[in-house]
């Protein structure tokens, strides 16, 4: 293949849960000022799924009008990005695969590390397409963000899956070869087996992200990667809106900018608001990021944005891509916007209640109540497996 064939997103598509958490509601619960919320952490709400809903639902959701736009011939990968799997074997892409029926000459595969892995599955996407150009890879990011109840994390939780259908010659975004990696030994937020909601020490994890901005710019810049000034606009992973704009003051800072606010508010604004409204989708939150900035900020035409993708524990990437001409008109705007606002506002009660819910472990039959009106659901559990069913 020609090295000047352009590779990156060709498509991209947003889904988020049934039920959404105002932080008003959490607020007024637990007794802090709603403005901790909507102004120290930049979050809103946060997206919750239903019972009959989970990482796979939401992934099929996003993914099936990408399959019908563009059809399935090409598509001979899928990379699915989790931190909530719902097996330690079979991959989830299996059963979104299953749900769009889609051919069995699939290549299949989940991908882990914290946030990071949606980054990890477009870099892995990205070197498919290049060894074979007339190919696409239909890369998948689903999470459920999930801590303790009462925990100061409990604020920062939400839920969304991203589909990108990655190609040559993409319609969106052109990603470009260069990129800044950092890793670091840490435990600054992790999930052991046996548990279904994440540890987190928050303020050394905001300290750790901190550390991976600095790292992967200073290895970026000596990858031969763009000037600071060549950017028009910075997606940042957001475990919290609000981490955006830390991240992106640290940046000018470390470059050896003023970091006035403006300046920092100018690079990161039009990302930030589905974020803020869905709460920390991990893999998928960086580009729900991209799918805002798209969506909602004036012509970016031929404009170069950057990407800081983090995923706890740790593992970070920057890297940069340029806005393809024309890029309008393939967009989901709408779609977007209406799973947003489709969401059912939940009480405090029943909010808790599913957080608290787990599903029978004695490998009997156990349907469950319909309550997402999406269209795929999670029907039960039969015999230890889950079953899965179009509406
Ligand atoms: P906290 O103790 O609830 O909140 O923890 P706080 O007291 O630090 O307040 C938060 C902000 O609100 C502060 O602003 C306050 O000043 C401000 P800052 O000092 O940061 O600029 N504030 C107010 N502002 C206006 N009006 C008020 C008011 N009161 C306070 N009345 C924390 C917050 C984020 C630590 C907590 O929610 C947490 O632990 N979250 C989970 C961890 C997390 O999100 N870490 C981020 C980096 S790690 C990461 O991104 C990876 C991750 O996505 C996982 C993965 O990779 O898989 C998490």
């Amino acid at each position: 293949m020609p090295a000047d064939v352009a590779i990156g997103i060709h498509d991209l598509s947003v889904a988020t849960s049934h039920y959404v958490l105002p932080h008003q509601t959490l607020a007024a619960q637990n007794g802090s000022a709603v403005d901790k919320y909507h102004r120290g952490i930049g979050q809103h709400s946060m997206s919750v799924p239903a019972i009959d809903e989970d990482i796979v639902t939401m992934a099929a959701e996003a993914a099936a009008p990408i399959v019908a736009r563009h059809g399935v011939e090409r598509i001979r990968t899928i990379a699915f990005a989790t931190e909530t799997s719902v097996d330690q074997a079979k991959a989830a892409g299996i059963h979104v695969h299953s749900l769009l029926d889609l051919p069995s000459a699939t290549r299949i595969v989940e991908l882990k590390q914290a946030c990071y892995g949606g980054t990890a599955a477009l870099q892995f996407a990205m070197g498919l397409v290049r060894r074979d150009s007339s190919q696409q890879v239909l890369v998948i990011a689903s999470d459920v963000s999930k801590y303790d109840l009462d925990s100061p994390g409990e604020a920062t939780q939400g839920a969304a899956a991203v589909a990108m259908l990655v190609s040559a010659e993409p319609a969106l975004v052109r990603l470009e070869d260069p990129s800044g990696l950092f890793a670091a030994d840490v435990m600054d937020f992790w999930r052991p087996n046996y548990r279904s909601t994440a540890l987190v020490d928050g303020y050394a994890s905001i300290a750790a992200y901190l550390q991976a901005v600095e790292g992967v710019w200073k290895d970026y810049t000596k990858q031969g990667g763009r000037a600071l000034d060549e950017f028009s606009a910075f997606c940042y992973h957001q475990p919290f809106t609000k981490m955006a704009h830390k991240a992106h003051r640290h940046l000018l800072q470390q470059c050896g900018h003023d970091a006035e606010e403006d300046e920092v508010t100018r690079a990161v604004e039009h990302t930030t608001a589905y974020n803020a409204v869905m709460g920390n989708s991990y893999t998928a939150s960086m580009y729900v990021g991209l799918a805002d900035l798209l969506d909602n900020a004036d012509d970016l035409s031929d404009q170069a944005i950057g990407f800081f993708s983090y995923g706890a524990g740790s593992v970070a990437e920057f890297f940069a891509g340029t806005v393809v001409p024309g890029y309008q008109s393939h967009l989901r705007r709408e779609t977007h916007r209406a799973a947003i606002s489709r969401r059912r506002n939940i009480d405090y009660a029943r909010y808790r209640e599913i957080h608290e819910h787990s599903f029978p472990v004695d490998g009997g039959d156990h349907p469950l109540p319909r309550e997402t009106v999406g269209p795929y659901r999670l029907a039960g559990l039969s015999g230890h497996k889950r079953i899965y069913t179009p509406q």
